[in-house]
């Protein structure tokens, strides 16, 4: 059973917390969904002590996953990508919190142990991207151990990162008393009410980078929902297996997953794009007649699901489609309406669109695979929490 932080008592959160959070959007929005988690941890907890990552740092391949095996140039770790670091984000929220945040920029984890045992309580600290170290990716619990020994218990609200079976989002669990977070809470509540108990009619919107990436979140729904809009390379994929000219467009071309993909096809309440706006020739968006076409069934909708642009909205000429059906779903105010992934939330941040949607997952793969009913790890392992105390309080 998952032991919620908003249902825990007040005395049971007193002592150093660990939190891990995602900090891994290009801007700042997801560090702001965890201030809530934050503020209800440093009004109870004596101290605070924050893990997160940036990106997917190139690491020495020396390191043999050792977590504390960090080379040093004047104590501090000499790590390739340096602008993956997180001490602007620990800036950042010092702003948004309106209180100190120290930031630890190494991993010297004994170091660390005393300066937190020193600082005075409702002290807050950052520490470094915790993907420089190797261990973080070994799957060895070497430095989920070290973790767990900074603190007395252990929150996660990454729900963004919680599909990857990393040791500070999957593995501290064992060794901590640990907690489900607010944010993380929300997105359980939210993700399972539309995949056990949608409201008809049930609409989910496909786009994106890869067709493949969508083939779990439709096959789960394929009897529930009541029409599967597509756009972007889903959409470009399935008009070329159908045999449809899309020369030179984005589309995923690996035979691995042609047969899933044909059979794609074969659900009747599929909709592919009829007409398409292009550019030398290549599919950039949706075009009129199919923007009309999604729009007018999303207004008829009491249930939305949305992942992935429906064409190159990185490029402002190509954003027309995507917009129209971002405004359709935020103008149907009676449907329960579910989007996330970094692309489409800054989308809709940009024409302040994302306040009418009923829930922004904080998650991109993360609720793609939570969407196709699979197990993340980092929820998995809160369920087994075994409650150990490795050591006296810090
Ligand atoms: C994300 O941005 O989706 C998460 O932080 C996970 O990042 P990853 O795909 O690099 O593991």
């Amino acid at each position: 059973m998952i032991k919620y932080l908003s249902k825990t008592p007040s005395n049971k959160l007193k002592g150093t917390a660990l939190v891990r959070l995602d900090f891994n959007t290009k801007d700042e929005w997801r560090l702001l969904a965890s201030i809530p988690t934050l503020k209800f941890l440093v009004s109870r907890a004596d101290k605070v002590l924050i893990v997160s990552h940036r990106g997917r740092p190139d690491l020495n391949p020396h390191d043999k996953g050792d977590p504390e095996f960090v080379r040093l140039k004047n104590g501090l770790p000499i790590i390739k990508d340096r602008h993956l670091s997180l001490r602007k984000d620990a800036a950042l929220l010092s702003r948004a919190l309106k209180s100190k945040i120290i930031f630890i920029p190494h991993f010297r984890f004994r170091g660390i142990r005393a300066q937190l045992k020193q600082a005075r309580c409702g002290s807050v600290f950052l520490l470094e991207n915790i993907r420089f170290l190797k261990g973080e990716e070994t799957k060895r619990p070497e430095l989920a151990k070290q973790l767990a020994n900074l603190a007395d218990y252990f929150v996660n609200d990454a729900f963004a990162v919680s599909h990857r079976n990393s040791d500070s989002v999957a593995r501290v669990e064992k060794f901590l008393p640990s907690y489900a977070g607010l944010e993380l809470e929300r997105e359980i509540i939210h993700l399972t009410q539309v995949m056990k108990d949608p409201k008809r009619p049930l609409v989910v919107i496909i786009g994106g980078a890869k067709a493949s990436d969508k083939l779990g979140v439709i096959n789960y729904f394929k009897d529930h929902a009541d029409a599967f809009l597509l756009g972007g390379t889903p959409a470009n994929t399935l008009l070329a297996i159908r045999g449809e000219e899309v020369n030179g467009s984005k589309r995923d071309t690996d035979p691995a997953d042609s047969g899933k993909l044909k059979k794609v096809l074969e659900i009747p309440k599929l909709m592919l794009p009829v007409d398409s706006i292009r550019s030398r020739g290549m599919i950039v968006d949706i075009g009129p007649l199919t923007t009309k076409a999604y729009a007018k069934i999303i207004s008829s909708a009491r249930t939305i699901i949305w992942s992935g642009p429906m064409g190159w909205i990185e490029r402002k000429p190509y954003t027309r489609g995507n917009l129209a059906i971002a405004r359709a779903v935020a103008s149907n105010r009676r449907a329960f309406s579910v989007t996330g992934g970094g692309e489409t939330v800054m989308f809709l941040k940009k024409h302040k669109l994302d306040r009418k949607f009923t829930f922004i997952s904080t998650g991109g793969g993360a609720m793609l695979e939570f969407l196709e009913g699979r197990k993340l790890p980092g929820i998995e392992a809160l369920k087994r929490d075994t409650n150990i105390r490795m050591h006296s309080p810090a």
